[in-house]
């Protein structure tokens, strides 16, 4: 196999290395272009721009292949719990028991949040959507923990992770908590990570909590499929916010709001919308399948397509199968979930998503799912960002121990050229 590409313009010819990964996907290194040729490169979307050299997550679009540090994501799903995972994707390798048991002690030891932060909480209006509040809070997390990380100190860099991974569910739970007007719950020490998650989540006050296992099951995989997925938009924008050394909350809040758009994780709340919205509407799956083939309506299929799975999309086999077991487990018979399967069926044989490869993604049944387990649909998106937490992280610390340079993309400029100021009274 070539090691270099040659490309030629202006009577200069360049050689570039070709950079090949272990999955043997390979990459032009463009770095010399410019100096060498004055040539930058243009892809708007970063279509077809890696950013960078990563050991974190495999993903094949085609072959519908999404695995974390080589490990498959189905057996991960089946098999392992979220911490495992978490300290996998940050730290590279499965944890052994000790390991595993320290990390778990270690976050457990950092879950509480300053009390004052409630203050901010309470100055947010009930109807605030909660991503906005949770990326208001991630930010302000810096405000009351103020020493900076030393990257080149890996138990600084460790403590720093178990800060986060410890204070990002309280975070959570009492930004679902504040849109129910419900008191805040601390959690209990004998409860491990999934299990005080929902514990601060849905614990009723006049209530003792009992964890429902199907419901933890649940939870626990959809927060393992959720957990990376490379260089997505809001990955991305954590390592490019991270780049310019903004400490690691500063760069987690930038990737919550980048999560928060409905082409992205915003998707999961847009599908249970859509869904609904069928379903008010008399449940007439053509209806809408044909408005979002239509050019002239804005519609889209949410919950279908995606940037990089052109075949499927490995986590929304999982998650489907999910949620047919945990409404089953959970005796509840939501017709929304005969909706998303009629339209699935329906799109898969319509040469407009055929032809352009459009198939269910991960949010498409992640929402069934998180609506069975009481969540708001509001919130369905903070779940994704409690879920890919792990991930940002890792690409986080990742970014910071490889010493990346600033992210700071170029751009061919078209706007006017040269003019000269005419004054106001002239205009
Ligand atoms: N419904 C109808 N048509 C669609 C859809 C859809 N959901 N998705 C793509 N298309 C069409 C486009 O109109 C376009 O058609 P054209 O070639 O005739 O112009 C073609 O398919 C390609 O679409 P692009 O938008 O160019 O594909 P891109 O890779 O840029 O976008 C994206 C991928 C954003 C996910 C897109 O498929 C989409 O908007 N899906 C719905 C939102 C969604 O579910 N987002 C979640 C993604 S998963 C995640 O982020 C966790």
């Amino acid at each position: 196999m070539s090691t270099k590409v040659t490309l030629t313009y202006n009577n200069i010819s360049v050689d570039l290395p070709v950079i090949t990964g272990t999955e043997n996907e390979s990459a032009v290194d463009i770095a010399a272009l410019r100096s060498a040729a004055n040539l930058i490169t243009l892809d708007p979307g970063y279509k077809n721009t890696g950013s960078c050299l990563s050991t974190i997550t495999f993903l094949d679009g085609d072959l519908g292949i999404l695995r974390y540090r080589g490990y498959a994501i189905e057996e991960l799903a089946e098999k392992a719990t979220f911490l495992e995972v978490a300290y996998l994707l940050i730290f590279g390798e499965l944890p052994n028991i000790d390991q595993l048991t320290k990390f778990q002690n270690d976050i457990k030891a950092n879950s509480f949040v300053d009390e004052d932060v409630k203050k901010i909480i309470d100055a947010f209006p009930k109807a605030a959507h909660p991503m906005g509040v949770l990326a208001s809070l991630t930010s302000a997390l810096t405000a009351f923990n103020p020493s900076s990380v030393n990257v080149d100190s890996d138990e600084d860099m460790y403590k720093a992770i178990a800060k986060i991974m410890g204070k990002f569910p309280v975070l959570v739970a009492w930004t679902m908590r504040k849109t129910q007007g419900l008191p805040i719950d601390y959690g209990a020490k004998d409860l491990d990570y999934i299990e005080n998650i929902m514990k601060m989540m849905f614990s009723q006050p006049n209530e003792t909590y009992i964890i429902n296992k199907s419901v933890k099951e649940a939870l626990n995989k959809l927060l393992i499929l959720h957990a990376d997925h490379e260089q997505n938009c809001s990955t991305s924008t954590v390592r490019i916010v991270g780049s310019s050394q903004a400490g690691l909350f500063a760069s987690l809040s930038a990737g919550i709001s980048a999560l928060w758009g409905p082409l992205h994780g915003g998707a999961n709340q847009a599908v249970l919308e859509m869904l609904e919205a069928i379903r008010l509407d008399g449940g007439d799956t053509e209806k809408f399948l044909n408005k979002a083939k239509d050019k002239d309506d804005p519609f889209r299929l949410m919950g279908f397509g995606h940037r990089v799975y052109k075949n499927f999309d490995p986590r929304a086999r999982i998650i489907k199968k999910a949620a047919d077991e945990v409404l089953d487990d959970l005796g509840i018979d939501d017709p929304v979930l005969d909706i998303a399967k009629a339209l699935e069926r329906e799109a898969l044989k319509d040469p407009y998503f055929v032809d352009r490869k459009l198939y269910p993604n991960v949010d498409f049944y992640s929402g069934i799912i998180y609506r069975s387990l009481g969540i708001p649909v509001q919130m369905f998106t903070v779940m994704f960002a409690l879920g890919r937490l792990p991930g940002w992280i890792a690409q986080w610390r990742e970014m910071r121990k490889g010493k990346e340079p600033i992210g700071r993309p170029r751009q061919i400029y078209t706007g006017p050229t040269l003019r000269s100021y005419i004054d106001i009274s002239k205009r």
